[in-house]
Order: structure tokens, then C-alpha cells, then sequence
């Protein structure tokens, strides 16, 4: 996040899509299994090389010394080239059958302001989005931009610019027309995913959450940055109308920092709006996915009653930076989502990850199956009822889930590293509670959970 973004399988290649996933679990008729990936926070370090000199290695690090560097990259680094290479064509020798990928933003590395610029930022959305074409020509991609996806960071404009028009022509095979017109304005856009083997219609809204993300001085004292909550509330009511169903995907995520005390990511008026319009919504927005924590995380958004309406996922980083004040970070992951084609609920996720370590030792970029969403946690799908149920079972007194979820959440970096009495109030507050209402509550006490 911000110049801190950073505080911020296979066991053998599994067929996912010839195995039958959940059917006993699946609450609806015969509907199909479809699958998506979800990739994010990419963050190419185009100066990253192995070099005697460690204080070398890579910009990113920012002159602290590499920490173990390996040709595909270091715990102070923002990814290698040949680290991003090696998940995409992962995910193409997976051979799974998807219909789509989520890919939620930031591509450029962590570095000052004055050693990017629009055209270095602008060259390395380029170059990412044409790795991906190049390695997956025909799979559709509906992104979202980061708050790195500017310069100077952050700082994403309410308007046209230079930026969101180069863009808009490296996703032209990916997007409407419709689309791209109001990424053009405001970096945010809705497109119709079309299957015919579903009863609802899947609408797919890419947010331009980077307008409401604290540091963004742009949209300071707004009220409506680029007419963005205006638009995403005519969208849903048009949805509504027509009986689509609606997955939101963002960059910076909505409600609180599970590694912060009272933190939300984005200003908390921008927060509390976005909350109650997804509340609004519930029955229209199925799940909601974002990046930018670079940690493996899950939202429950309750209604005013606390019922669970709401699943969000926060998918890890590809970049496995640190920041030299911090002690954990993150093995580089990516995630395949599993859902029912009839609804679009979402039924399973497997999360894919790379030991660095090892394969630093090995030369090797054994990239594997880190989890399965619905065995790991014991529960039947990823609907919120079922995440509801999950986040009590957290809260128990040494909840082996909850081991597990934090293992997750750094996606394997270090099994040593736990989480303190503190550490767990502050992630089971910031699952359950969006808003800074129950959210100040939960932290505080007031809700029980300590
Ligand atoms: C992307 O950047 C990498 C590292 O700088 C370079 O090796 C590669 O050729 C570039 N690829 C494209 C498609 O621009
Ligand atoms: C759905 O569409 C695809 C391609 O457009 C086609 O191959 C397939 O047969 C269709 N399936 C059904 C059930 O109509
Ligand atoms: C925002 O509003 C506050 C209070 O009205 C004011 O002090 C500040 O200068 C404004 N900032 C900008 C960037 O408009
Ligand atoms: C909730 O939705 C209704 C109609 O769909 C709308 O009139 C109302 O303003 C919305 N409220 C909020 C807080 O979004
Ligand atoms: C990652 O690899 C290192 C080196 O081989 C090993 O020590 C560590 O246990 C591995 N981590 C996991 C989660 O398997
Ligand atoms: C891995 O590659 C590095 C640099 O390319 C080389 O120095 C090292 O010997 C290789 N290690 C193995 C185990 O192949
Ligand atoms: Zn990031
Ligand atoms: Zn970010």
C-alpha cells in the first residue's frame, strides 16, 4: 500500500475440472462447475538481477542488502520478470478449463517518485498485459488498476489521462466499447460475462477503488470522485432490474486492515458508503474480490442484524517484497475460484503458491497447490452463510482453523510466525466488521471477542 503497499501444486498437476468438486455440498440443482483465476499485485522489478553486490540486486529493495537472492526474486524485492513468467505459464501447463481471470491491479515495483514516471508506469502495464496475452491469447481478462498503476502514485485522477487511455488500448481484446468509455473517464467500468448455461447473468464491476484509498490527495473533501458511487448504484439497480448477478473486483479493498488497529484501507466516509451501498445489494453481489494487502484474507459482510450477506476474498501478492521494517512476508500465490454456472455462487477456491525459498535453491519454479478453501476449514461452500460460520469458529480458543488461516494469510512464508492474542482480535474484527461503527465496537471489546 502506498510507498508501504508492503505494510501493508501441484502435488502433481490435478485435473481440477474432471474431479467432482462439492456436489454433495452444492445447494442448487445440477448446476455446472465453472472456474476463474485471480491473479494481483504483479509489481515487475525490471532491475532486479543476481549480483555479488546485494545492495544491488534490485531498486525496489531500496538499498537495504537482498536477503537470500535467487532467480526468482527475494523476500526485498518486488518480482522478477522470470518469477511473473513462471506463474502465468503455470497457470497455462494447468490446462484448466476457465472462463475467465481477475487481475486486480498494480504492475510497476515499489520504488521513489523519481525513479518512475507516466512512461515507465504506463511501459510496464504494457508489458504485463502482454505477457499474459501472449502466454493465454485466448482467455478473457477483466482488470482493475492499483493504486501503483499511476504516477506519481496513488494519485489517480477523477478524469481523463494519460494513463487510463493507454490503458484502455492495451485491454481493447478484453473490453466492450461501453467499457472502455468510462474507464476512459473515470478508471472503473461493468461488462456482461456471457454463458449459456446460466439462469442469472453475470455482470462483472471493476472498481477505481485507488479514488477512495487514503493517500489519493485528488479526492480529498469529494463527495462522488469521478461520479463513481452514482454510477455503481445505477448499475445495481440496472442489474436488479434485470435479473444479472454481479461480481465486484477492485484493487484496494473495502472495510478494515487485518494487520492495523482501526485502519480502514480506504478514507472511512468513502468506507462507510461502499458498505452500505453492498449492503443495498446483497441480493444482486454475489462475492468481491480485491488485492492490494499483498496477504491471503476473507471478508464477512453482515447486514445491520449481523446475518452474513457478503463474501470477500483478498488474494495475496505475486511480488513477495517486504519492507525492512517488517518481519513476515508473503511466498508469491494466485488463486482458482470454483463456482455454480446456474448462480454464480461461489463454491471452492484453491490457492497456488511458491515456495521461494526452495525454489531459489532448486532453480526450480515449483509453484503447487497451497490449500483447498472448502477441506482446510471444513466448511461446504464459500457462501457468507458459510464464512459466518467459519469466523466463529475462529474465534474459539485455539482454533486449529485459525492456525491454519494465518498460515494462509502470509501463504506459507513462515509456519513459526503466529499470531498473538492481539494479532487474532485484530484479524477477527477486521473479517466481521466493515463499517467503523461495529468495527469500534469489535476492537474495543464490546462485541465479546478477545
Ligand atoms: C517485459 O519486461 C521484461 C523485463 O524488463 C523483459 O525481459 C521482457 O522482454 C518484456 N516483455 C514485453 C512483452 O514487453
Ligand atoms: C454454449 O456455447 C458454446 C460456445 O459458444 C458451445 O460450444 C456450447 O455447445 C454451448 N452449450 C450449450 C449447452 O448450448
Ligand atoms: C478540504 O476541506 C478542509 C476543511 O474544509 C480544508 O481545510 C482543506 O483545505 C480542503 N482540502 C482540499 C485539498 O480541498
Ligand atoms: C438502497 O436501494 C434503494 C433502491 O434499490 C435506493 O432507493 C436507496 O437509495 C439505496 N440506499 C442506499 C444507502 O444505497
Ligand atoms: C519452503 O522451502 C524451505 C526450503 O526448502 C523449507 O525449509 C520450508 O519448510 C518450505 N516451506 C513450506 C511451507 O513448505
Ligand atoms: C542456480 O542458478 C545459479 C545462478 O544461475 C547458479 O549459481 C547455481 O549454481 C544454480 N544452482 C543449482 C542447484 O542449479
Ligand atoms: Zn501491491
Ligand atoms: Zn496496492
Amino acid at each position: 500500500m502506498g510507498a508501504l503497499c508492503v505494510w501493508l501444486l501441484l502435488v502433481t498437476p490435478l485435473i481440477i475440472s474432471a474431479m467432482p468438486l462439492n456436489l454433495e455440498g452444492n445447494p442448487k440443482q445440477e448446476g455446472a462447475t465453472g472456474q476463474f483465476w485471480h491473479i494481483s499485485d504483479l509489481h515487475l522489478d525490471f532491475s532486479y538481477h543476481i549480483t555479488e553486490d546485494h545492495r544491488n540486486v534490485c531498486l525496489s529493495s531500496k538499498g537495504a542488502k537482498a536477503s537470500s537472492p535467487g532467480i526468482f526474486g527475494d523476500f526485498l524485492c518486488d518480482s522478477p520478470y522470470q518469477l511473473i513468467l513462471s506463474a502465468i505459464q503455470y497457470i497455462k501447463d494447468s490446462h484448466q478449463k476457465v472462463d475467465f481471470m481477475i487481475w486486480t491491479g498494480d504492475s510497476p515495483p515499489h520504488l521513489r517518485v523519481n525513479e518512475l514516471s507516466t512512461k515507465i508506469v504506463i511501459d510496464v502495464i504494457r508489458n504485463m498485459t502482454s505477457t499474459i496475452r501472449s502466454l493465454l491469447p485466448d482467455l478473457l481478462v477483466f482488470p482493475a488498476l492499483g493504486n501503483h498503476d499511476y504516477w506519481p502514485q496513488d494519485q489517480l485522477p477523477v478524469k481523463e489521462n494519460e494513463v487510463y487511455t493507454a490503458v484502455a488500448e492495451f485491454w481493447k481484446p478484453w473490453l466492450t466499447e461501453e467499457a472502455l468509455s468510462t474507464f476512459r473517464k473515470g478508471g472503473y467500468y461493468s461488462q456482461i460475462f456471457k454463458s449459456n448455461r446460466s439462469t442469472y447473468t453475470l455482470r462483472i464491476v471493476s472498481l477505481n477503488t485507488n479514488l477512495y484509498y487514503s493517500p489519493n490527495k485528488v479526492t480529498v473533501n469529494m463527495t462522488d470522485p469521478a461520479n463513481q458511487f452514482e454510477w455503481l448504484e445505477d448499475t445495481l439497480k440496472i442489474s436488479r432490474q434485470n435479473n444479472e448477478k454481479v461480481y465486484i473486483i477492485a484493487h484496494v479493498p473495502v472495510g478494515y486492515l487485518p494487520f492495523a488497529r482501526l485502519t480502514p484501507a480506504m478514507r472511512e466516509t468513502f468506507n462507510l458508503r461502499l458498505v452500505k451501498i453492498f449492503r443495498n445489494y446483497s441480493d444482486v453481489i454475489t462475492a468481491q474480490f480485491y488485492g492490494h494487502t499483498h496477504r491471503d484474507s476473507i471478508m464477512v459482510l453482515l447486514d445491520e442484524k449481523e446475518n452474513p450477506v457478503g463474501s470477500v476474498f483478498v488474494t495475496p501478492a505475486v511480488t513477495p517484497i517486504r519492507s525492512v521494517l517488517e518481519t513476515d512476508s508473503n511466498n508469491p500465490g494466485f488463486r482458482l475460484y470454483q463456482y455454480d454456472t446456474m448462480n454464480h455462487h461461489l463454491l471452492d477456491l484453491w490457492h497456488y503458491y511458491l515456495n521461494l525459498t526452495e525454489a531459489n535453491l532448486k532453480n526450480e519454479s515449483s509453484w503447487d497447490l497451497e490449500y483447498i478453501m472448502t477441506k482446510t476449514y471444513q466448511i461446504k461452500d464459500l457462501q457468507p452463510e458459510s464464512l459466518g460460520d467459519l469466523v466463529k469458529r475462529f474465534q474459539q480458543p485455539g482454533s486449529i482453523e485459525f492456525l491454519n488461516y494465518y498460515k494462509n494469510y502470509l501463504v506459507s512464508f513462515d509456519s513459526r510466525v503466529g499470531c498473538d492474542p492481539l494479532c487474532k482480535i485484530q484479524q477477527i474484527c477486521a473479517i466481521q466488521y466493515l463499517d467503523k461503527d461495529s468495527y469500534t465496537k469489535c476492537i474495543t471489546g464490546s462485541k465479546g471477542v478477545k
